[in-house]
């Protein structure tokens, strides 16, 4: 047997990380059924309450309809659309970006940029709690890698050497919920000839001007930014992802970045309805406003219960727990009680810092805040 791959699974599963899925049986909402059982749910990116709006499927059956299911090829062959380029230029618009280019995940869109862009020669800077989608094209890329201490400012700038690569953060840290300080990354990558480029898979839609993301809520232009990347699977409630910049990035990656190349495109029909929720989303102050109104009674409750969160005005708001066992137990107990929230455990977050991933979504009501912090009192009482 070249692979033991039973001792990799009885080591996972004797540190308590061993990891399964959940089938659901119903879409993405405000409530999930599982196992039968139908959960109020805290546990989803759609943050804005998208993915079932009868509009969004409407679009999407619209698209099916014109351009059929599957895009057929890659997108130097004969699978880049109208509908693609709709989007792009809907994006472009929307997020004062000079060209984009679309990919089928957020996963593929970063491996896609690190990868060709980074050479033997070169310096990648990035923040320690980069999703695992950077860190990992990170690590494959030829670039050396310096990883500095989350949004610290201090280190990252004692590591820059002039003119030597590319800074790479998070705008909206996934499992933390806090944002990186986007002006004095831009101001860092200026002073010293290096690029920057943010991820906003997590601020986009939910946070800033028509829901533009966290360079909108900090007011950086976008200007200051070289490489702008997000996704569709959260605020914007479809899948797929971005990247944008300058039309010569874009060129660039459309003749160098083999994830793009190489890679059958994403459906028209995803395209087209993804440039449908992007008009909805827009439009949403009065959503994005009721988020924050949750966000703000959630953090309330939680400093009345004396319970410690880190700081985050954000839809995701993480309940530090520490040890991973606990963490299950109390999201286990969560669950009997008709709440599902996520235990996100080692090694998606740092050792000793399992925790409860509550996100909020503009489908919730007030009286699902008041009911969540009753049970996380409840539950939190046994520990
Ligand atoms: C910050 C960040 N970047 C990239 C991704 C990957 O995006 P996708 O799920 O579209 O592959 C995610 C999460 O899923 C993420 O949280």
């Amino acid at each position: 047997m070249p692979f033991d791959l039973q001792t990799a699974l009885d080591e996972r599963a004797r540190e308590g990380l061993f990891r399964q899925r959940q089938i659901l049986q119903s879409g993405q909402n405000r409530f999930i059924k599982l196992n039968d059982q139908t959960y109020l749910n805290f546990s989803s990116n759609d943050y804005l309450g998208l993915a079932s709006q009868p509009f969004l499927t409407k679009a999407w059956q619209e698209g099916l309809e014109r351009w059929g299911a599957g895009s057929g090829a890659s997108p130097l062959v004969t699978g880049y659309t109208q509908a693609h380029a709709d989007l792009e230029q809907t994006l472009a618009e929307w997020l004062g970006l000079e060209a984009v280019l679309l990919f089928s995940t957020g996963f593929s869109a970063n491996q896609a940029v690190i990868k060709a862009l980074l050479q033997k020669d070169h310096i990648q800077y990035q923040d320690r709690l980069n999703h695992a989608s950077l860190q990992e094209a990170g690590s494959q890329s030829p670039g050396k890698m310096q990883r500095f201490r989350h949004n610290d400012m201090v280190h990252l700038e004692s590591l820059l050497q002039p003119q030597s690569g590319l800074i790479i953060s998070e705008g909206v840290f996934s499992m933390d919920g806090d944002q990186a300080p986007c002006q004095q990354l831009a101001d860092l990558a200026a002073q010293t000839g290096n690029w920057l480029m943010i991820d906003d898979a997590h601020g986009l839609g939910v946070l800033g001007q028509q829901g533009q993301g966290t360079l909108s809520h900090q007011n950086v232009s976008s200007d200051r930014i070289n490489i702008r990347m997000a996704t569709f699977g959260k605020a914007l409630g479809t899948a797929g992802a971005f990247v944008g910049g300058s039309r010569q990035l874009i060129d660039y990656l459309i003749n160098f970045a083999r994830d793009y190349v190489y890679s059958t495109h994403m459906p028209s029909a995803q395209a087209y309805a993804t440039t449908a929720a992007i008009k909805w989303v827009r439009q949403a102050d009065a959503e994005r406003a009721h988020l924050q109104s949750l966000i703000s009674a959630f953090r309330a409750g939680v400093a009345d219960l004396g319970l410690n969160i880190p700081e985050s005005e954000t839809a995701i708001q993480p309940l530090i727990i520490g040890d991973a066992e606990q963490a299950m137990n109390i999201a286990n107990r969560l669950r009997t009680r008709g709440l599902w929230v996520s235990a996100i455990r080692p090694p998606t977050v740092p050792k000793g810092t399992a925790r409860l991933r509550i996100t909020l979504t503009a489908a919730h009501q007030q009286a699902d805040i008041a009911l969540l912090l009753n049970e996380l009192k409840e539950c939190l009482s046994h520990v």
